[in-house]
């Protein structure tokens, strides 16, 4: 706890903090050559290392209780980049803990579990967590921090050429519902996380989560408190339908963008949470990456209370 009955938690997303210099032709197969043309041409000009690493000081300063990342650390999600970046969620969690979900470009293409995503398993797995053989095996994944149940999903498939879709699946969202229902009677703040914004209004078809309407109704029938997401690489502030009251769900730019466009600057959010006799007072400060990169500055403030359900 930062202090009293408040709990810190800080949310980043999308660093894409790997290089792909060096890469052999032989990684390059079928989807991941476009992604390599992507990074060649524009990304590796647009996700920079020393912007991430201003970020991450930025955070720490803020001495957040918990991180959470809310995927794609990689841009095609080879075994040398998921070792990359396995070497900075070590270094990260050195500063503070962190729980960690993939997104799409982590999981590119079809790759070995262990040589790939296995490789973040420590940051991801739930409470008493087991060594899977796929992310499906892991996902959902359950923390119980503080006044707070963090669940973690997996959006993270490989698509078609072209296409960054996302998907649940059935059996992550049938376990999701049932620990929605055991973390909302135990009275926590239910937290969750998500690659692929839960509603994919704003995303063109080839971007969004093929059963995000399947998620939907599952959050209708067994609420939640919050949803964080990625994928955007912009500022999203928008919700979706509870039992009873609207679940916001919150988008943040890439942790590691130097663009010019306001809104993709790079950023990230503090979430404080303070336990109430009735529930929560929540308050989401957003900080984004200044014009002239000199700093974080702050962009948004949202502030709400919410009954324990
Ligand atoms: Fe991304």
């Amino acid at each position: 706890m930062t202090g009293g009955n408040r709990y810190r938690i800080a949310h980043i997303s999308d660093p894409h903090l790997t290089t792909l210099r060096g890469v052999g032709a032989r990684e390059l197969c079928n989807k991941r050559i476009l992604g390599y043309l992507s990074w060649l041409l524009r990304r590796r000009r647009e996700h920079r290392r020393e912007v991430l690493a201003a970020l991450l000081r930025d955070v720490h300063d803020r001495q957040p209780d918990h991180v959470v990342i809310t995927g794609d650390l990689t841009h095609i999600g080879t075994p040398r980049e998921c070792e990359e970046a396995a070497h900075w969620l070590q270094d990260v969690s050195t500063q503070q803990p962190l729980t960690l979900i993939p997104g799409n470009h982590d999981c590119y293409t079809a790759a070995p579990w262990e040589k790939t995503l296995g490789l973040w398993n420590d940051f991801m797995a739930g409470d008493g967590g087991h060594a899977p053989e796929s992310a499906r095996g892991l996902f959902p994944t359950l923390r119980r921090r503080g006044p707070i149940a963090i669940i973690g999903l997996s959006s993270a498939v490989p698509s078609l050429p072209f296409f960054a879709t996302g998907n649940l699946g059935a059996a992550q969202l049938q376990e999701l519902e049932r620990l929605l229902g055991q973390t909302g009677n135990e009275g926590l703040f239910r937290l969750l996380l998500i690659h692929h914004p839960p509603v994919p209004a704003r995303l063109d078809r080839r971007r969004a989560l093929t059963d995000a309407s399947d998620l939907q109704q599952v959050l209708k029938r067994a609420g939640a408190e919050l949803v964080l997401h990625g994928h955007s690489h912009c500022w999203l502030n928008t919700s979706v339908s509870g039992p009873q009251q609207e679940i916001p769900a919150l988008g943040i730019p890439s942790a590691s963008a130097r663009v010019t466009r306001p809104g993709r600057r790079a950023g990230y959010s503090i979430l404080d949470l303070t336990t109430t006799a009735s529930g929560w007072d929540v308050e989401v400060t957003q900080f984004e990456l200044a014009a002239d990169a000199t700093g974080f500055r702050r962009h948004g403030l949202m502030q709400w209370s919410r009954a324990r359900s």
